[in-house]
């Protein structure tokens, strides 16, 4: 009690960008998710209810593009601070579970996970990493039930407990990046926001400004992959 932590806790909030350049597409920029699919046609609660197989259809073919691409430098760049600096939290609004497989262990996933599934009708929650998923769309192991994409659609909340673990981990950071978002989505964006207030020096790795760059101490512009490691090769000397 009243000891002074050696500890100087980094969080991380990641977006679309950290993956770009594995090959997954954004959401926004050019050639992005949201711009060649109408989002609120495949996004939402209501499409799914209307047309379970066309939204399955729309998932499958995502799992298969993210299975086919691999973790790329700024991903193990992050695995790898993490495995010298501590506390670390990383925090993402990505889907696609690279963080992971590039060696991040301590990963909230506030938009929830392209390689999870929860039955629509008795809430059981599992993983399956098959592609393709057999059947399709599939069903609940506990009852049988079609199961949904256990993903944050338009219109719904983030799983408050998630949300919570996330929002405490950026109101102890000593230092907070935030990398490859345009930080327009809720409550996402305000993350850097809460780690600032609360003292932390807050980076911004990006290839543009966003709305968080004027909040930034440090405004790295560039590719994620490239900017991550210059910045750690001074940090870690
Ligand atoms: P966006 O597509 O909105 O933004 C991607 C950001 O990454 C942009 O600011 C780009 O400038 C930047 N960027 C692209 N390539 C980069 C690179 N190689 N290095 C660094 N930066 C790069 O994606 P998000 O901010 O992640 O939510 O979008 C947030 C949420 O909106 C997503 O999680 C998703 C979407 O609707 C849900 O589906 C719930
Ligand atoms: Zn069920």
């Amino acid at each position: 009690m009243g000891e002074k932590l050696p500890e100087a806790p980094v969080v991380v909030l990641t977006g679309a960008g950290i993956s770009a350049e594995s090959g997954v597409p954004t959401f926004r920029g050019e050639g992005g998710l949201w711009k060649e699919y109408r989002a609120q046609e495949l996004a939402t609660p209501e499409a799914f209810a209307r047309d379970p197989e066309l939204i399955w259809r729309f998932y499958a073919w995502r799992r298969q593009l993210v299975g086919g691409c691999r973790p790329n430098r700024g991903h193990m760049i992050l695995a790898e601070i993490e495995r010298q600096l501590q506390p670390f939290t990383l925090v993402t609004q990505n889907i696609d579970g690279l963080h992971q497989r590039a060696g991040s262990k301590n990963v909230i996933e506030l938009h929830g996970s392209l390689w999870g599934l929860r039955c629509t009708q008795c809430g059981q929650a599992w993983r399956d990493l098959a592609v393709p998923l057999k059947p399709s769309p599939p069903l609940c192991p506990n009852c049988g039930s079609i199961a949904r994409p256990a993903v944050v659609w338009f219109g719904e909340p983030l799983d408050p407990q998630v949300l919570d673990r996330a929002t405490e981990a950026c109101s102890r950071a000593a230092t907070m990046l935030v990398v490859g978002t345009s930080a327009l989505v809720q409550p996402a964006a305000q993350l850097p926001l809460t780690a600032k207030r609360a003292g932390a020096q807050l980076i911004e790795v990006n290839l543009e400004s966003t709305p968080l760059t004027p909040h930034a101490d440090l405004a790295l512009s560039g590719a994620a992959s490239v900017v991550l490691k210059e910045w750690w090769d001074q940090v870690r000397n």
